[in-house]
């Protein structure tokens, strides 16, 4: 092999060895890249493992003292060891957890063009109570005030009327219940059903006709519930109360909506008519408890409302 031969050779040994070195690089920095890249995943799982574990540590403990705080105030009966502040948090709260939890009920307020401008005030202020009742309740309500517009005579009185009415912490919207749930859920409370509501059913949307009978119009909320298919039911007075002798012979079973709500909430908190019906039927519409029916009221039941 001549000079200019060997040395050929030996640049292309060379070139050869580099490229083999080169091969043994590569691999061990893949190695690396591979163990780094696991590191770095098993890094990123732990990490977000701890993330999670803490998110539901600190869930359960907001949970916990959630719970305590509602036990206190329950225990407390009539609320004097508690803070305005305190209260007004609570309050918050239930109010705000009857939004995933409560029983629901709709206000309908698709009727309001047949209502003179006096009505339309006189509902709005039954729509406060409404609303103060719930705010007090121990289990509030999830409530909706559907087909309510904006542009409505309706809602301008409730903003006028009602201090902090855009803060309610209830649902207002321009869709009508049947919008929000399914047919087959709702019960339309009317005077006029033939069936009596026996209970409050959580499976159940409870809907209440937002009318006011100034000039009294008979049967607008049956119709409304025919016109919607929905199943209809009516506070159980037949089935719980008697006429009562009055001077004027008067006797109605046509309740404003606040006073309606004030004895379904009633009825959640006993799961007794008798009682729901004796603290908040008023006197004024000729009919009462039987004598050896009646039971003493809970502390909380005060009969008023507006007749
Ligand atoms: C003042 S009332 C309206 C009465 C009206 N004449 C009507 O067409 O039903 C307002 C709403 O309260 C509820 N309500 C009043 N009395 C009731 C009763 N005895 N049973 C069931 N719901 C009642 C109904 O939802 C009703 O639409």
């Amino acid at each position: 092999m001549c000079e200019t031969q060997r040395s050929g050779l030996s640049e292309v040994i060379d070139l050869l060895h580099i490229d083999l070195e080169d091969d043994v690089e590569d691999k061990r920095a893949g190695r690396e890249d591979t163990a780094c890249s696991r590191n770095v995943l098993r890094k990123q799982r732990n990490w977000e493992r701890q993330l999670a574990a803490r998110k539901s540590r600190r869930k359960e403990e907001k949970r916990r003292r959630r719970f305590n705080r509602l036990q206190e105030f329950d225990s407390d009966s009539d609320h004097t060891q508690l803070s305005k502040r305190v209260q007004k948090a609570i309050t918050k709260e239930r109010l705000a957890e009857s939004q995933s939890t409560g029983l629901r009920l709709c206000v309908d307020l698709s009727m309001t063009d047949f209502m003179s401008d006096k009505e339309i005030s006189r509902l709005a202020g039954q729509l406060r109570r409404l609303y103060g009742s719930n705010k007090r309740a121990t289990h509030p309500f999830r409530l909706i005030l559907t087909d309510l517009r904006e542009d409505s005579r309706l809602y301008r009185e409730c903003v006028r009327m009602n201090d902090g009415f855009l803060n309610y912490l209830m649902e207002i919207t321009e869709q009508s219940c049947l919008d929000l749930f399914p047919a087959e859920t709702v019960v339309y409370l009317t005077p006029d059903a033939e069936e009596a509501l026996e209970t409050l059913d959580a499976d159940r949307v409870y809907v209440l006709g937002g009318l006011v009978d100034e000039s009294i119009q008979k049967k607008l909320s049956l119709s409304r519930a025919g016109e919607l298919s929905v199943r209809t039911a009516r506070l159980p007075i037949d089935e719980f109360m008697v006429k009562k002798n009055n001077s004027k012979n008067f006797h109605s079973k046509i309740l404003a909506v606040n006073q309606v709500f004030d004895i379904l909430l009633t009825f959640c908190e006993t799961s007794s008519w008798t009682h729901a019906l004796q603290a908040w039927f008023p006197a004024s519409k000729g009919y009462t408890i039987p004598a050896g029916d009646s039971a003493p009221l809970p502390a909380a039941a005060q009969p008023q409302g507006d007749d």
